[in-house]
């Protein structure tokens, strides 16, 4: 979810909704605004998209002072009753909250055993606590302390007392949430680029604080009542960044990115005579460490099985990854001296924040690899990896994870040039011949959408196959795929076919099978062979110099290791235009969202 809020001299209602636009990222299965003005707070809430909302809205309505909320339903049904903003029952009270409320029930309980629930929400606890607590004769102040004081859980919570005309009441815990700064107004977003259309200067909040928000002032309170002073800075964000421009989708401006990515990445980690440089604290933690623990979600932890080859490979660290949401509740024996490191293109996403608080907690070195400088998992952790990908738009990630191998490369590369045993090849020369190599792809979209009508335009499933390297690309082939198209998709080592999978093989049945390392070239086509025989439609696709006759696509030829940078750019493409063929919303899959801020 995302929330905004406005509080200045200009209609709220516009700036809120275009706002909510640029949060829509974040989910979008139902929106609403509360404004408020002379007349009270008026709600607008609807189930859909921030278009549905924006028809809603009255054009009449003029305010001054606004908050918005674009949801991704974890506590009740997507509707237009649990959509926020919800309001206490005498109306006093008009909220919207991103997060979960692990005690809801508890308080409701509690605090409010005669308070009839207008929705399903956890949300609604929190507004009708307060005005509970402001009928016992708190100020707003106090009660909204007191409330959050009793929260189990993640708020980004922005609230309108209609008694209160002058201001917005914030809180923020475990959500993301950023004050933005203006000459006579404030806002408040889930993330800067909510906001970038009206200011570029931020103020981060740290988890337990509140913040009130006027018009021409902001005081930061912790739930003590104590006034904390901190610093604004710039975001460096430009709309361009943000905006679609000529592209029809978010999605395929980020897939032709990824050359240009490439090469930013390589200038943004060289210094001023060339050489590579990551920060000298990163890497005395690497070597240092007796093994690396690699900790993702998603695409991201897709990024992690490719680290893990490099940094074994390459610098010679042993290496474990582990989904987030599984390693917290299910941690291994650690070894004596673990270094974490957390792949996280967002940077916010809560099962990989409580991985990363409880090893804080341990008092283990931690690293974040991420594109949101400023980002919750980059200022919590020890230290951060920048990604410089540019902001990522489209649900399905693809220039971050290809941006996330590249600075894993990166960095392995270094690490073992510091650790005395240099690689074999230049890196950056390598990574150039990769960006190219890329280009190539990206340019081929013709005979990408080709491949989507031949294979995947009746199909119901479909199957990704490979070894070694080749595996974890397929992982993330059949991931995009399923994201964005909702063919079933899976993606696994070819050996396993013989395991399980190939029972359900028919007539028909797609099975793109990626041949880009030699030493498993021949086990892959033996695998591909089995499946031909079964009926299956294979799709191969095969890195130059290991080509044969009647294979799909042959991708230009790059260093081994740096395979899953150009394999996995055919494959994007191919989910893009199948998900095309089948009218479905590729920037915007059902039932995703981009950032997931819940556990
Ligand atoms: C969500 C997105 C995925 C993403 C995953 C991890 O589920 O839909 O595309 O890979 O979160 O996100 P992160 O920001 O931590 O990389």
């Amino acid at each position: 979810c995302g929330i905004v809020g406005y509080i200045g001299e200009l209609d709220s209602k516009e700036i809120l909704l275009k706002g909510l636009e640029k949060l829509e990222y974040r989910g979008y299965d139902s929106a609403g605004i509360a404004v408020r003005n002379a007349d009270g707070v008026t709600i607008f809430k609807e189930k859909g998209r921030i278009a549905d909302l924006r028809k809603a809205v009255e054009d009449d309505v003029h305010s001054k002072t606004g908050i918005g909320h674009t949801r991704w339903a974890t506590h009740g049904v997507p509707n237009q009753l649990n959509a926020h903003p919800h309001q206490s029952e005498s109306g006093r009270y008009t909220l919207v909250h991103n997060g979960v409320i692990e005690n809801y029930h508890l308080l409701q309980k509690e605090y409010l055993p005669g308070v009839e629930m207008k929705s399903d929400t956890d949300t609604e606890v929190i507004v009708q606590l307060l005005e509970k607590f402001s009928q016992d004769g708190k100020t707003t102040s106090e009660a909204f302390r007191h409330t959050l004081s009793l929260l189990h859980g993640s708020y980004a919570i922005a609230l309108l007392d209609s008694e209160e005309a002058q201001t917005i009441y914030v809180a923020k815990n475990k959500s993301p949430l950023l004050v933005g700064l203006g000459d006579d107004f404030n806002v408040v977003a889930s993330d800067a680029m909510a906001m970038i259309q009206v200011t570029n200067e931020y103020v981060e909040l740290h988890d337990q604080e509140m913040v009130i928000v006027k018009k021409e002032s902001v005081e930061i309170q912790k739930l003590d009542g104590t006034v904390v002073e901190r610093e604004s800075y710039t975001a460096e964000l430009d709309m361009s960044d943000i905006e679609k421009g000529m592209y029809p989708h978010y999605m395929l401006k980020e897939i032709d990115e990824q050359p240009a990515v490439m090469r930013k990445i390589i200038q943004a980690y060289q210094n001023e005579q060339g050489k590579l440089e990551i920060e000298e604290g990163i890497l005395t933690a690497l070597n240092n460490a007796d093994r690396l623990y690699i900790i993702a979600a998603g695409t991201s932890y897709h990024a992690g099985l490719v680290g893990k080859e490099y940094f074994e490979k390459i610098a010679g660290i042993p290496v474990e990854v582990h989904i987030s949401s599984e390693f917290g509740y299910n941690m291994p024996l650690l070894s004596e001296k673990p270094l974490f490191m957390f792949i996280t293109q967002s940077g916010e996403t809560a099962d990989s924040r409580q991985v990363l608080v409880k090893i804080k907690k341990l008092g283990h070195p931690t690293l974040t690899v991420t594109n949101v400088k400023g980002s919750t998992l980059s200022r919590e952790a020890d230290y951060t990896l920048l990604l410089h990908a540019g902001p990522e738009i489209a649900v399905a990630s693809t220039k971050a994870y290809t941006a996330q191998i590249a600075v894993l490369a990166l960095t392995a590369a270094v690490a073992a040039e510091k650790a005395g045993h240099p690689i074999d090849f230049d890196i950056v020369q390598e990574l150039g011949i990769v960006a190219n190599a890329v280009q190539a792809m990206v340019d081929s979209k013709e005979e990408m959408e080709k491949i989507a009508r031949d294979f995947l335009s009746t199909t119901r499933n479909a199957f990704f196959i490979g070894r070694n390297l080749d595996f974890c690309v397929s992982m993330e082939g059949a991931l995009k795929l399923k994201e964005i198209s909702y063919i079933q998709a899976e993606g696994f080592a070819g050996g396993e076919l013989k395991h399980g999978t190939i029972a359900l093989i028919e007539d028909g049945t797609p099975i793109f099978a990626l041949a880009t390392q030699k030493a498993v070239s021949l086990n892959i086509r033996g695998n591909v062979k089995e499946v031909v025989a079964r009926g299956a439609n294979p799709c191969i696709i095969a890195m130059e110099g290991m080509e044969e006759e009647g294979d799909t696509l042959v991708l230009p030829k790059v260093h081994p290791l740096l395979t899953p940078l150009v394999s996995v750019i055919p494959l994007q493409l191919i989910s893009y235009y199948a998900a095309l063929h089948r009218d479905c919303d590729v920037d915007k899959p059902r039932n995703l969202a981009k950032s997931v801020t819940v556990e």
